[in-house]
């Protein structure tokens, strides 16, 4: 009989396994018809991300991936503090780098802002403060284009944008 049992837990466990797998791949497969959001690094880093991996709808997976989007906003932050720190970057670029802690500041709180309204269902507050965070990366690259300077950070910050993209066209899927 306990035999029985722990068989059929480890199926159920097995099941809830497989629900959140598809529920990354099926979302991010909708999402991918979107050009701008890329179906492997959407999978890999969800799967990556424990409370993704366990999220059991789509509402949970925008929040699971919004949270997962702030992780790596202050992951990138605190490289780019690093570096000004070490005064390891190239000449003339620390206002650009300076800028770019601003901006994550900025998109950090704009992802909190999101997390609220997703919570509260007002999909079209949160498609705007995701879109504001958006911007970001890009901007903070634009940065360096006027020193003309290569930016230490463009590597994190074309994942960062990924990271972004992903809750905003799983919201609008809502
Ligand atoms: C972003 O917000 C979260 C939650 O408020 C906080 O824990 C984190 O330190 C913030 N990161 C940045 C870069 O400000
Ligand atoms: C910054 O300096 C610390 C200590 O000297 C070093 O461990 C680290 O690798 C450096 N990081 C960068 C990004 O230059």
């Amino acid at each position: 009989m306990k035999f029985f049992v722990s068989v059929a837990l480890f199926f159920l466990f097995l099941n809830c396994f497989a629900t959140a797998q598809t529920l990354i791949q099926d979302s991010c497969k909708t999402a991918a018809k979107d050009p701008t959001l890329n179906y492997d690094f959407c999978v890999q880093s969800l799967e990556q991300d424990p409370q993704s991996k366990t999220a059991t709808t789509l509402k949970g997976l925008v929040l699971a991936s919004t949270t997962n989007a702030e992780s790596k906003t202050t992951n990138v932050k605190g490289i780019v503090e690093t570096i000004l720190k070490n005064k390891t970057y190239p000449p003339g670029s620390e206002s650009a780098l300076s800028t770019c802690v601003e901006l994550y500041d900025d998109a950090n709180n704009s992802l909190n802002e999101a997390l609220m309204n997703v919570k509260s269902g007002d999909y079209k507050s949160a498609n705007i403060d995701l879109s504001a965070a958006l911007d970001a990366p890009g901007t903070c690259e634009d940065g360096f284009k006027e020193t003309h300077e290569k930016s230490p950070v463009t590597n994190e910050n074309n994942d960062l944008f990924q990271k972004i993209v992903i809750p905003l066209v799983f919201t609008n899927m809502l």
